[in-house]
């Protein structure tokens, strides 16, 4: 999980119980963070005071963090209007071999993948993690999750979190 200032929550787990400590959202430097979580949760846990307990406090807010939260969130709310939004495309007719779009279909969006001997692979458009609408990515030949930054090869086989299952196959 990525935080939005870049340093983990290491410490007490925020509305639970006073021995219930974390350390996640390593945003990449688990190694790092993984080392400072065994030096300051030693010294939570034994009541010795640690330099670093308000900066890797699991419930900080600073203030650059909650700008780019409520940035963040309006951009998530921003892309729910994808439900609504009509196809890329009118037809899969107009889909190039080796690339993909999304279409309407009814109340929901699909994902087609034509490959490159023109069979079109179809699955649902809507993301497994909080039902975003995914996008074609043409340069990678992706389907990337424009809410969380979820992404799935071609066929939908999940390569990138925080979604953690496929996009669903759907039988033409
Ligand atoms: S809805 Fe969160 S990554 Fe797609």
């Amino acid at each position: 999980m990525e935080t939005i200032d870049g340093l983990a929550f290491i410490g007490r787990n925020p509305l639970d119980e006073e021995n219930v400590f974390i350390a996640t959202g390593d945003s990449g430097m688990g190694i790092t963070h993984g080392t400072i979580a065994g030096m300051l949760l030693s010294d939570l846990i034994l009541g010795k005071s640690n330099p670093w307990e308000l900066l890797y406090d699991p419930s900080r807010k600073p203030v650059r963090a909650a700008y780019e939260f409520a940035r963040e969130n309006l951009n998530v709310a921003v892309q729910y209007t994808d439900w609504v939004t009509p196809s890329e495309v009118s037809s899969v007719d107009e889909i190039e071999r080796d690339s993909g779009a999304v279409l309407r279909k009814g109340m929901t969006k699909i994902a087609v993948y034509k490959d490159g001997r023109g069979a079109c692979h179809s699955m649902t458009a809507v993301c497994p993690h909080l039902q975003c609408i995914v996008e074609w990515n043409a340069a990678e030949h992706s389907w990337d999750c424009p809410c969380h930054g979820s992404r799935f090869d071609k066929h939908g086989k999940v390569i990138n979190g925080p979604a953690n299952i496929d996009l669903k196959p759907i039988e033409e």
